[in-house]
């Protein structure tokens, strides 16, 4: 969580700083702030403000005193320790105010830190773990260069954490540190950056430097140097993005999540492109040293919405090729994983790459012996440098904090791995798997249909049912983790209370809650458990509540069984989690643009989830 970004060159540095907060605000909204040296004056200038990167930007109009700085460093925070208030937002300053510091991530061992420091005089404005830092810098600095101090220092500090260090009496330098959280350093041309993510330097620059956990980089205007914690100098190459900046723009769309829930045909498109030829042959380029072939188990490692698209990869994977498969919260594996079991592989999926849990879950299986593969559509993360191989969904970026592109794009990566894994184990015909590859391929089409054709009808749908204080979601089997997906997205951005059961469950306890105002969504598909499913539905209309079918509208039985109907087109149930979440996407996002609240930003919540 929060982001950080820096700047030095010829721009001007507050330009550059609130571009690349704008980006990085996914990252956390609390408050934003930032530090500049005045060209003229050599002083450290530093302006906050509490909550969104608009008030910090309101202050900047009433202070020109930034304005002509062409170096700085800049901070969007999401609060861990100390309340969202002004004198908690980043920069922290030493007690002279001559060095400022922006952190991501989390000092384990401040409090002992801050009381030692402050038997030494050094006094403390906030509540925040940041804050000693920069007077732990400060106590080096004597005899020592800036980047020499920040080694010492770093060295005294626990804790997954980013840093940049900005001071008064080095002004033509930055110093920044990764341990643990995201920074990536961005290349110019008499220009440098760094920032936790690329979105924030795209508009300057695709060239990137990663900084590697435990290393520390100087960058000046000219060049970059990166040193290891021993002060040992590191060689680095560079790389080149091929993302252009209208890909983190909104594109027309009111907010960035609509904008991404209609990218979804093309994220299954380029990922059939990317991954599977004419002939139907599926080349995922799964590295040999993983040894598919003597797998005896599979262990999924995920949270959030990446921990429902494992639920789905669990059943394709037991179901079309019999690997018994465990999905695992990445939070709850770090403290209790399971036996150590030979031949296992251990698989990561997450969005951003950089989620902690699921991070240090996936250290701890390698640590374990077992081999390890990550599924993101964010290959050049941490996970990136992490897993033994990670497969790139092809999604790109995702701005919108509620994940669904991709989800989408998750859930095409399992299918792909189970028939690849379902054609070199011979659980699968070839005829088996070019019939679900041809279905694979008329999902974007069909997508795109209930765009077209159904998206009006969602959202007044969703208006009707706007006031609603609870939410039952049901599903079954193949469909259960997207009824948990749909009741996930209702909470994250309209703040409805919703919970998902699968629907043979309900009589066990839930059906107790249902009466005239509990709207209870369900997802019906033909096939397997398409009777047992309207049968449960019928259940809940009996007890009056509100229904709602995730169904295909041609059928009758649907059309009599739910009050209203969330349509989609008529699929394979194998197929269905891929169109069925869409509905529930739309459903949740008019309910909350309709309330009015800010859907790609909602509160408490952040994109990367980079503390424990
Ligand atoms: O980046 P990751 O996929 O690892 O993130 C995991 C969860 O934090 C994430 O899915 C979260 O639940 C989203 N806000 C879902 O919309």
């Amino acid at each position: 969580m929060c982001g950080i970004v820096g700047y030095i060159g010829d721009r001007s540095a507050v330009e550059v700083l609130i571009s690349g907060l704008r980006k990085l605000e996914y990252r956390g909204y609390d408050s934003a702030g930032l530090a500049t040296i005045s060209p003229n004056s050599k002083e450290l200038l530093r302006i906050r403000a509490k909550g969104k990167l608009n008030n910090l930007e309101k202050k900047l109009i009433d202070d020109p005193s930034h304005k002509d700085a062409k170096i700085g460093i800049g901070h969007t925070r999401w609060a861990t320790h100390g309340k969202p208030e002004e004198h908690n937002a980043h920069p922290h300053t030493n007690s002279t105010g001559s060095l400022a510091v922006v952190q991501n991530g989390i000092i384990e061992n401040y409090h002992a830190l801050r009381v030692d420091l402050k038997y030494l005089g050094h006094e403390f404005i906030s509540e925040t773990d940041t804050e000693v830092i920069p007077h732990l810098i400060s106590e080096f600095l004597r005899g020592n260069t800036l980047l020499e101090a920040v080694r010492l220092a770093v060295g005294k500090l626990q804790g997954a954490f980013a840093i940049a260090v900005l001071s008064a009496d080095y002004p033509d330098e930055l110093i920044v540190v990764r341990q643990q959280a995201p920074l990536v350093i961005g290349i110019g041309k008499n220009e440098n950056f760094f920032a936790s993510d690329t979105p924030a330097l795209i508009s300057y620059t695709n060239v990137i430097m990663a900084l590697e956990n435990g290393e520390i980089g100087r960058i000046t205007r000219s060049g970059v140097e990166i040193y290891n914690f021993n002060g040992d100098r590191q060689k680095r190459g560079m790389q080149t993005l091929s993302w252009n900046p209208v890909m983190v723009e909104k594109q027309g769309f009111r907010h960035y999540m609509l904008k991404e829930i209609h990218e979804q045909p093309g994220v299954i498109r380029a990922g059939l492109a990317k991954f599977v030829n004419e002939k139907n042959e599926i080349n995922l380029g799964l590295d040999a040293k993983l040894n598919l072939q003597d797998l005896t188990n599979i262990q999924i490692l995920a949270c959030g919405t990446s921990w429902h698209a494992a639920l789905v990869g669990k059943y394709l994977l037991e179901q079309l090729v019999g690997i018994p498969t465990t999905v695992n919260y990445a939070s709850e594996y770090r403290y209790a994983a399971p036996p150590i079991m030979p031949n296992t592989l251990v698989i990561g999926v997450t969005q951003s790459g950089e989620t902690a849990d699921t991070l240090a879950a996936l250290e701890l299986a390698r640590s374990r012996g077992d081999r390890t593969l990550g599924i993101t559509n964010r290959p050049e993360s941490s996970i990136g440098r992490l897993a033994d191989q990670v497969l790139d969904t092809q999604a790109g970026i995702e701005i919108g904090v509620a994940a669904t592109k991709t989800f989408v794009a998750q859930l095409l990566m399992f299918y792909l791995l189970t028939l690849e894994l379902g054609k070199s184990r011979r659980s699968l015909t070839t005829e088996a798997i070019s019939t679900i590859i041809e279905g694979l391929r008329q999902l974007p089409a069909q997508i795109e249909r209930i765009l077209e054709s159904q998206e009006r009808y969602i959202e007044n749908l969703a208006h009707r049912f706007s006031h609603a204080r609870d939410v039952i979601y049901l599903g079954r089997g193949i469909n259960f983790p997207i009824a948990l997906e749909g009741a996930l997205k209702l909470k994250e951005i309209s703040y409805i209370h919703a919970e998902a059961y699968p629907a043979g469950e309900m009589k066990h306890g839930p059906i107790a809650l249902l009466d005239e105002n509990m709207p209870v969504i369900a997802i019906a598909t033909p096939g397997q458990v398409y009777e047992k499913v309207l049968s449960n539905a019928q259940e809940a209309k009996a007890r009056d509540a509100q229904l709602i079918g995730v169904a295909p509208m041609s059928d009758p039985v649907a059309v009599e069984t739910f009050d209203h109907i969330l349509p989609i087109p008529i699929v394979d149930e194998i197929l269905s989690p891929i169109l069925t979440v869409i509905p529930l996407q739309l459903f949740a996002y008019h309910i909350a643009a309709h309330r009015g609240l800010d859907v790609d930003q909602p509160r408490n919540l952040a994109k990367s989830v980079t503390v424990e």
